[in-house]
């Protein structure tokens, strides 16, 4: 049974997707099931498959930390749907897992999205986003069963945007550097994202490209460093929240169950596209998520710790940091019908009653 505060997004979320056109008798592939957005992913496709008509999901991942043991649980659950593989995107081969063939909706989320991983992984993050996803488009565009396939990038497409540039929609080309520190994600994606136009221009596949814009919640690890899994963290542990940076670059953040909503139109939208997926607004300081966090932990856990600023040991840390990040969804409310709703208050409480019910510490 999955945490009480999942299975009500969850539900938001069918209630959401439900309406929209899933192809019959399907079998899903997605790569990546273990990090964050597979947990919402993976047990949405699984706990729904029969409503929505899925007969089999095969779930994809390396499993580099492990294999989370939710996952080990959901397939005790439902053996005869979830088929689970360790397995490399980059090399391992997809023709050898039965089945793969006839999968006709394709998700690829698999690519460490923490910077402080990438970092430390630099060639399996661009190995992960172009030969995983190559080597998926290749095997996919000749087996003839494809309806939708949804591409995992990023907003990180838009490096740091002029100012003029804020809030940005799809249309805005970047500011990315193809050197430093951030240049694996950032330049993967967008190469990713050519391959998706190449391949259904040339081959007709009906590619999804999802741009996710600072999403949070549960199944984030705690320990995954980025900001809303750090200031988890410190909340949980009773100690003060460090930010490492005077904290004022701004983001708008995306709860979990809104962001899935939208990845999964774009898995059925079934025609070549690209959208932002994330919430308008507020355009928070990092500062402020922080007191949200105190806020909610104080109501939560009794928490009592301060906010800190500490310059980071790692001289690269900010390099290439983007100070504003708040996308335009207009295109996406449009052609998908994508509406988020959940406000940042209510997330991270939502965040931190999963953590606390869970017993994460
Ligand atoms: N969560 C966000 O806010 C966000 C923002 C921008 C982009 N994205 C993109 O969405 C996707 C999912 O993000 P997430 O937050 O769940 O990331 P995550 O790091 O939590 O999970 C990624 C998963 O992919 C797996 N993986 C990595 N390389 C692999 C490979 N070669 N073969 C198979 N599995 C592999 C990892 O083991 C991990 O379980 C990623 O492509 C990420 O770049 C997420």
């Amino acid at each position: 049974m999955p945490n009480p505060t999942v299975a009500q997004d969850l539900e938001n979320i069918y209630s959401a997707v439900s309406g929209r056109e899933w192809p019959k008798k399907s079998t899903v592939v997605i790569t990546g099931c273990g990090g964050f957005l597979g947990y919402y992913l993976t047990q949405f496709l699984v706990r729904y498959a029969q409503q929505l008509g899925i007969l089999k999901v095969i779930g994809l991942d390396t499993f580099l930390l492990g294999q989370p043991q939710w996952l080990k649980l959901l397939v005790d659950e439902f053996p005869a749907i979830l088929d689970l593989r360790q397995f490399d995107v980059s090399r391992d081969d997809i023709a050898a897992i039965t089945g793969a063939d006839r999968a006709n909706l394709i998700i690829h989320a698999a690519s460490i999205a923490s910077p402080t991983f990438y970092r430390q992984y630099p060639v399996e993050t661009i190995d992960a986003n172009i030969w995983g996803l190559r080597r998926l488009l290749d095997f996919y565009r000749r087996t003839g069963e494809l309806k939708g396939m949804l591409f995992f990038s990023s907003s990180e497409i838009y490096g740091d945007p002029q100012s003029q540039f804020i809030p940005t929609d799809e249309e805005y080309r970047g500011n990315v550097s193809c050197h430093g520190p951030r240049a694996c994600y950032d330049e993967a994606k967008r190469f990713g994202e050519t391959l998706c136009w190449v391949y259904s221009q040339q081959f007709g596949m009906p590619i999804t490209v999802a741009r996710p814009f600072n999403n949070y919640g549960p199944g984030m690890r705690i320990g995954d460093r980025r900001l809303p899994a750090d200031f988890a963290k410190a909340v949980i542990e009773g100690r003060d929240i460090t930010i490492l940076s005077d904290g004022t670059p701004t983001r708008t953040f995306c709860y979990v169950s809104d962001a899935i909503t939208g990845y999964l139109l774009c898995l059925v939208h079934g025609q070549y596209d690209y959208f932002n997926i994330g919430i308008e607004k507020p355009e928070i300081k990092v500062r402020d998520l922080a007191g949200i966090y105190q806020e909610a932990g104080r109501e939560i856990f009794g928490y009592t710790g301060k906010v800190l600023f500490k310059e980071s040991e790692d001289p690269q840390y900010l390099t290439d940091n983007p100070n504003r990040r708040c996308p335009v969804i207009a295109k996406a409310r449009k052609k998908l019908g994508y509406d988020p709703k959940v406000s940042v208050e209510e997330g991270v409480r939502r965040y931190l009653r999963f953590l606390k019910s869970e017993g994460v510490s």
